[in-house]
C-alpha cells in the first residue's frame, strides 16, 4: 500500500488482472479514515451486523450480532460502539475468543430490507465499561446491486434467549448442503495479517452457490466496485470465513477455510454475469449455532440485477418496420435478419442493441421491448431523442434505416412482472411507457387485474394512446401536466397521493419513469405504509433538462473552483477536471457517487437517499444544482 492507495498488493494484483485497476484508483476515493456523515445516523438504527475476526490457527470467521437497534452505534466518525448487552447471546460464538487475541476486525452494517451498507475495517478492544470498541482503519459505503430484501424482526424478550451450545464439525452434513445450494445470500470474511480483515455479502438467485462436494464450495464472482477487497485479500491470505443464515429455521452456519480465484472459466451461461470469475472455497470446518425461534424474517424481493443464467444469444436483426408515435418517438420494428424466430422474453425486458456513433466508437445501449411477449416473430422498441444525450438516440432517429441490419443480443429482464393474480397499477412517465406497455400487454392477454395510469409534459410526448385504450379500456388514465386539452387525457398531473389513498395495498405497483416520478411513488408508498415488495420501479437515470444552467461547484478542501456544462452531470464534468468520484451505476440508484455539500440549492433526482440525507449529501451523477454554485465538501 502506499500514500495515495488504500489498497495492498493483493488488492492491486487483482485489480490488474482483472484489468479493473483504472476503475480500482478512482474508485478508492470513496476508502475513508472516517465513516461520511450521512452514515452515522444508519449505524445506530441497525439490528444486524457481520463481523470477521481471525483466530489464534489464521483461519477467518465471519459472525453475524443481530440486537435491539442501538446496539451498535457510532461514538463519532472514526470510533464504533458494540453493546453486548444489547445482542441476541451466542458465547460460542468464534469472535469473541478471536478478538482477545487478534484486534483486526472487518464489518459490514447492513440494512438488508434497503440494501444500505457500509463496510468498516478496524481494531476493536474491549472498554472498561463492557462496551466493545472498533476503531476505523477503512470506511466506506457499499454497491446495494445483488441484496435480496428482507428484513429482521426482533420481538422485545430476544435478549433473554441462550443459544445452545453449538455443533462443530468438518465434512458438511447433508442438510448443510441443501441450505447453501437454495441460499440467496451469504457473509464473507477475510483478511491480511497485520493489515486488515474485510467482511462482505455476497448474494445472487436461490442456487448461485454450487457444492462441488461436501467440502468444496464454487462461487460466482459478479461485476463489482473494482475494487476487490475480497479477492484481493484471497490473494495474500488464502483464508476465509463464510456464514450463511438459514432464514426458516433460523440457524447460523459458520465455515471456516481457504479460498481460491478461478480466472477466464468457460461460461456458458452466464452464471458470472459476464465477469467468468468463480471462487473456489475449500471448508476445513464449521460450527452451527440455533438462533432464537422468536426472530424471524420477512422477505420482499430478490435484487432485480442477480445474473440470470442465460445463454446471451448474440442477435442479427433487420429493421422492418418504422413509425414515429409522437414528435420525439419512434417505434422499430426489429426481426431476425434470417427470418426466424427470436429468443422469448418476458414482459419489462430491455434488448441490447449496439450502435455506431463513429467509425471508431461502437456502444451498446438498452432500450425497452414494448411489443407482446407472447409474440416473439419481432421486437418492437420505442426510442426517445434526446438532443442533449450522448448520440446513441439521435442515431436511431437520424441514421437508421428500413432494412438496415443492426447487432443486438438477446433481452434481458431487470423489471419483472411478480405475484400474478393481484391487482397491478402500471405508472409511466414520459418514454417510461415502453416496459410498462409490455407488461400491460401481458396483463390483458392473461386477463388479470389492472390499471394503468400515463403521464407526459404535453399532448407532443404522447405515445401509444390508441393501443393503451384499446388494451385497458377505463382502466387507462392519462395525464398531461402542460395542462393541454386532448380529449380523454386530463389536463393536469397525475396526482399520485390521491392514488395511493384510494387503493387495496395488497396491489403491486409498477413504476418507470423520470427519478421524481419514482421518488414521489416510493415516498408516498412509504408515508401511507405499503409495503415496500409491492413497489417496482425502473429508472432511466435523469438527463439534462433543457433549462438546466451552467453551475460552478467548489471543492471546499482544495479550492478548486470547475464551472460545469448544463449538458454535463456534475459527476462528468468533475471526472472531466480529473478529480476522482467514485461511481457505478450513473442512475442515481447505487449510492457510490453520494458526496455532501455544505452551500448551494441541490435539485435532487436520486432515488437512493433518505428525505434526510438530502439535506446535506448529493448524487452527483444524476442531480443537478437550482442555484448557480454548490460547495462540495471534497
Ligand atoms: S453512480 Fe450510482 S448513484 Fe451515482
Amino acid at each position: 500500500m502506499n500514500e495515495q492507495s488504500p489498497f495492498h498488493p493483493g488488492e492491486l494484483a487483482v485489480q490488474a488482472l482483472a484489468n479493473e485497476a483504472d476503475v480500482a484508483q478512482r474508485n478508492s476515493t470513496v476508502v475513508s479514515k472516517h465513516i461520511i456523515k450521512g452514515a452515522l445516523a444508519f449505524i445506530d438504527q441497525q439490528s444486524m451486523t457481520v463481523l470477521s475476526s481471525t483466530d489464534e490457527n489464521n483461519h477467518i470467521w465471519t459472525s453475524v450480532l443481530f440486537g435491539e437497534p442501538g446496539f451498535i452505534k457510532a461514538r463519532d466518525d472514526q470510533h464504533l460502539l458494540i453493546n453486548r448487552q444489547k445482542i441476541i447471546q451466542q458465547p460460542s460464538d468464534p469472535l469473541w475468543r478471536n478478538i482477545e487475541k487478534n484486534s483486526q476486525v472487518g464489518l459490514v452494517i447492513i440494512e438488508l430490507s434497503t440494501r444500505r451498507r457500509l463496510r468498516v475495517n478496524g481494531n476493536i478492544k474491549l472498554l472498561p465499561n463492557g462496551q466493545y470498541e472498533v476503531t476505523v482503519a477503512q470506511a466506506y459505503p457499499n454497491c446495494p446491486k445483488y441484496i435480496q430484501r428482507r428484513q429482521p424482526n426482533l420481538s422485545e424478550d430476544i435478549l433473554t434467549y441462550q443459544s445452545s451450545k453449538p455443533i462443530l464439525g468438518v465434512e458438511l452434513t447433508m442438510e448443510q448442503l441443501e441450505l447453501i445450494a437454495r441460499s440467496d445470500s451469504f457473509f464473507v470474511g477475510s483478511g491480511v495479517d497485520n493489515h486488515h480483515n474485510d467482511a462482505s455479502y455476497r448474494g445472487g438467485d436461490p442456487g448461485f452457490v454450487s457444492v462441488v462436494n461436501k467440502g468444496q464450495l464454487l462461487i460466482p464472482d459478479y461485476k463489482g466496485n473494482s475494487m476487490f477487497n475480497t479477492l484481493g485479500n484471497f490473494a495474500s491470505n488464502a483464508h476465509a470465513g463464510l456464514v450463511f443464515i438459514d432464514f426458516e429455521s433460523n440457524k447460523l452456519l459458520q465455515l471456516t477455510g481457504t479460498a481460491k480465484v478461478l480466472w477466464e472459466q468457460v461460461d456458458e451461461t452466464n452464471a458470472t454475469g459476464g465477469t467468468k470469475r468463480y471462487w473456489h472455497f475449500n471448508v476445513t470446518s464449521w460450527q452451527e449455532t440455533i438462533l432464537p425461534p422468536a426472530l424471524n424474517w420477512t422477505f420482499f424481493e430478490y435484487s432485480p440485477h442477480n445474473p440470470k443464467p442465460q445463454v446471451l444469444t448474440p442477435l442479427s436483426l433487420m429493421v422492418s418496420n418504422i413509425e414515429q408515435k409522437s414528435a420525439r418517438i419512434k417505434l422499430f420494428k426489429l426481426k431476425a435478419k434470417d427470418g426466424g424466430i427470436l429468443p422469448a422474453f418476458e414482459p419489462g425486458s430491455h434488448l441490447p442493441i449496439e450502435i455506431k456513433l463513429s467509425a471508431t466508437n461502437t456502444v451498446l445501449r438498452h432500450y425497452s421491448i414494448t411489443s407482446s411477449s407472447h409474440d416473439n416473430r419481432f421486437y418492437e422498441i420505442a426510442v426517445q431523442q434526446e438532443k442533449l444525450g450522448e448520440g446513441g438516440s439521435n442515431y436511431m432517429h437520424k441514421q437508421l434505416r428500413l432494412g438496415q441490419t443492426i447487432e443486438g443480443q438477446s433481452p434481458v429482464n431487470d423489471f419483472p412482472l411478480s405475484s400474478p393474480g393481484k391487482h397491478h397499477i402500471l405508472i409511466a412517465g414520459g418514454i417510461g411507457i415502453t416496459p410498462i406497455l409490455s407488461m400491460l400487454r401481458h396483463l390483458s392477454q392473461k386477463n388479470e387485474s389492472y390499471e394503468i395510469h400515463y403521464s407526459v409534459k404535453s399532448d407532443g410526448d404522447l405515445a401509444f394512446k390508441d393501443e393503451i385504450v384499446k388494451l385497458a379500456g377505463e382502466s387507462a388514465h392519462f395525464y398531461c401536466s402542460d395542462g393541454s386539452n386532448v380529449a380523454g387525457v386530463l389536463p393536469t398531473r397525475l396526482d399520485i397521493n390521491s392514488l395511493f389513498k384510494h387503493r387495496n395495498k395488497s396491489s403491486h405497483v409498477y413504476v418507470c419513469g423520470p427519478i421524481k416520478m419514482i421518488t414521489a411513488v416510493k415516498d408516498e408508498a412509504d408515508e401511507s405504509n405499503w409495503q415496500e415488495s409491492h413497489i417496482h420501479y425502473e429508472s432511466f437515470g435523469s438527463s439534462a433538462l433543457e433549462t438546466d444552467q451552467a453551475v460552478e461547484v467548489k471543492l471546499q478542501k482544495s479550492g478548486e473552483v470547475i464551472v460545469i456544462d448544463p449538458k454535463k452531470t456534475l459527476l462528468d464534468g468533475l471526472l472531466a477536471a480529473n478529480i476522482k468520484i467514485p461511481f457505478e451505476c450513473k442512475r442515481g440508484e447505487c449510492g457510490m457517487c453520494v458526496t455532501e455539500y455544505v452551500e448551494g440549492t441541490v435539485d435532487h433526482r436520486d432515488v437512493y437517499l433518505t428525505k434526510d440525507e438530502k439535506a446535506h449529501s448529493l448524487c452527483l451523477c444524476v442531480s443537478r444544482t437550482k442555484s448557480k454554485s454548490i460547495t462540495l465538501n471534497i
